[in-house]
């Protein structure tokens, strides 16, 4: 560490998605030096992507205490209640507050166009673009960080490791991948918001990028972490021969679209009392009880009933990549399979985003507040980093953080050099054993096969990485461990988490599983 070129700031995030910019954008009133480490570019990011919209009670005949009931059903008994209603009181004004920065929602006769979508019983989600609301609220947070001078955003910085000593975080090494150098980034605060782990998944929703360095950095560095076997599949992804993996947002059936198994039939109503727009957990296992009914790959969502110009019109982001592979939304039947969507569990905080380590914050779909408990409501997560974010910079501003900069030493040394791993092809490997036993269905058998398959690449710990690739693969491999590990232990099924060899809930496990590395 000695050697490294360090960086002292007052203020520094990791992630520049919605939790991280918003985050940054708000410490900005009180501190006057904020980093924000990203691993790409500024927009590579989950929330670029996010479609449907961002949850909020501000429609004429919705209310708050509304949403509070639909997200604790959703969370199937393990949300926690006050960080839930912090959620939907808070979320309302953090809105606004995006408004006020510029972001376009749409809007029908003056008024916020709000949308449904599963499980919610009002129509509460704001989208913008139709069906780009995520790529709205991104570049509204991109220009406002970009035009702040107390902000100073580095691109092509990977997270290493956090500098932790005694429960202490006193920074992150980082990777400049770019000039291939390592360097310490020292502060009092840090605040983890680099997004989910999908891509531990070969199926998922997620962008490249999303490999689960903050939660596996966190763990690393002795940090609780929470709830990771928790993962939301989306129930509606395209799955289409020489097309990637593209959502089918849950605003399309939230408008009226319906799924047919193979043989055309409509299969949701004898599922569920609320059809396509029940809790996405329970539309996920009826399209898999339908697959493997039918001996098909993909059931299909279908719009032919409505109105095909509104259907383009509300839908041009998604028309658009479709037409691309010869499909109309309006007219044609649409392949669709679930895939890895999103993670309820993640590093443990407390209601300001605090976590077990002193100085080191977590919001965003990294952290676990226990809003979202055993199943997230649809577009919760994008006013889940914009409450949470905000609130940390209301507690770190309170204790000010002393600076603690520490003499230790970068973990790392003492590693030696690893033989040469081929970790394209490892990733790979990882992604199909997580998607073919630590899926949308699990049991022990299934469970403990991937847990030893795992645990044949610990060995590859010993060595220095030394390539982002390595990093990346370390970092999937720890967290992959995490959630085969807590699948195996919950006995039950609640939520994201489905045992086929334990197939209801048991209240005994109405608790939380937490893991914390000695280090
Ligand atoms: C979607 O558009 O279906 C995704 C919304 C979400 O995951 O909250």
């Amino acid at each position: 560490l000695n050697d490294l070129e360090k960086v002292e700031t007052g203020f520094l995030v990791i992630g520049s998605g919605i939790a991280g910019l918003y985050t940054a954008h708000a410490a900005s009133v009180f501190w006057e030096d904020i980093v924000v480490l990203t691993k790409r570019g500024i927009d590579d990011t989950a929330t670029e992507h996010a479609q449907g919209g961002i949850a909020a009670a501000v429609g004429p005949n919705d209310s708050p205490l509304y949403h509070y009931e639909d997200t604790l059903a959703a969370g199937a008994g393990l949300c926690d209640p006050t960080a839930v209603e912090i959620l939907v009181t808070e979320g309302p004004a953090r809105v606004e507050e995006l408004i006020r920065l510029g972001a376009r929602f749409d809007r029908a006769d003056g008024r916020l166009d709000l949308t449904r979508e599963g499980a919610h019983t009002r129509r509460r989600i704001l989208h913008a673009m139709g069906d780009a609301t995520g790529a709205e609220i991104q570049r509204v947070l991109s220009e406002t960080v970009r035009a702040n001078p107390k902000i100073k955003v580095l691109e092509n910085h990977f997270l290493v490791d956090l500098l932790v000593t005694k429960g202490v975080c006193w920074g992150a090494l980082a990777l400049d991948h770019r000039e291939g150098k390592l360097k310490a980034y020292l502060a009092p605060v840090v605040v983890l918001a680099t997004g989910g782990a999908g891509q531990i998944y070969q199926h998922t929703t997620n962008p490249e990028v999303v490999t689960g360095d903050g939660i596996a950095a966190a763990y690393r560095a002795g940090a609780e972490v929470m709830d990771l076997e928790f993962v939301q599949f989306h129930p509606t992804v395209l799955l289409l021969e020489g097309a990637p993996r593209f959502l089918i947002s849950e605003a399309v059936r939230g408008e009226g679209g319906i799924l047919l198994n193979a043989q055309g039939e409509r299969f949701m109503p004898r599922y569920h009392p609320m059809a396509e727009l029940a809790p996405r957990d329970v539309v996920v296992r009826a399209i898999l009880q339908e697959l493997e009914r039918t001996g098909s790959k993909v059931v299909y969502i279908s719009l032919e009933h409505l109105d095909p110009e509104r259907v383009h019109a509300r839908f041009p982001t998604i028309s658009r990549r479709l037409k691309a592979y010869g499909l109309d939304l309006a007219r044609d039947r649409i392949p669709v399979a679930p895939a890895a969507h999103y993670f309820m569990g993640g590093v443990k905080t407390g209601f300001h985003g605090e976590t077990s380590l002193q100085g080191l914050y977590a919001c965003g779909e990294v952290a676990c507040p226990g809003v979202h408990g055993a199943n997230r409501l649809a577009s919760n997560s994008l006013l889940d980093g914009l409450v949470f974010g905000g609130r940390i910079v209301q507690h770190a501003r309170k204790i000010k953080p002393e600076k603690v900069f520490s003499k230790a030493e970068a973990k790392e040394e003492g590693l030696i050099p690893g033989p040469p791993v081929d970790y394209a092809r490892l990733k790979l490997e990882l992604k199909e054993l997580m998607q073919t036993h630590v899926g949308p269905v699990r049991c022990r058998e299934g469970l403990e096969e991937a847990l030893k398959a795992l645990a044949q690449w610990e060995t590859l710990n010993n060595y220095e990485a030394t390539s982002l690739e390595e990093m990346e693969f370390k970092n999937m491999l720890e967290v992959a461990y995490l959630v085969a590990e807590a699948a195996l232990m919950r006995t039950e099924s609640r939520g994201g988490h489905y045992r086929s060899d334990y197939p209801e809930p048991h209240p005994r496990w109405q608790r939380h599983l937490i893991f914390r590395r000695q280090v």
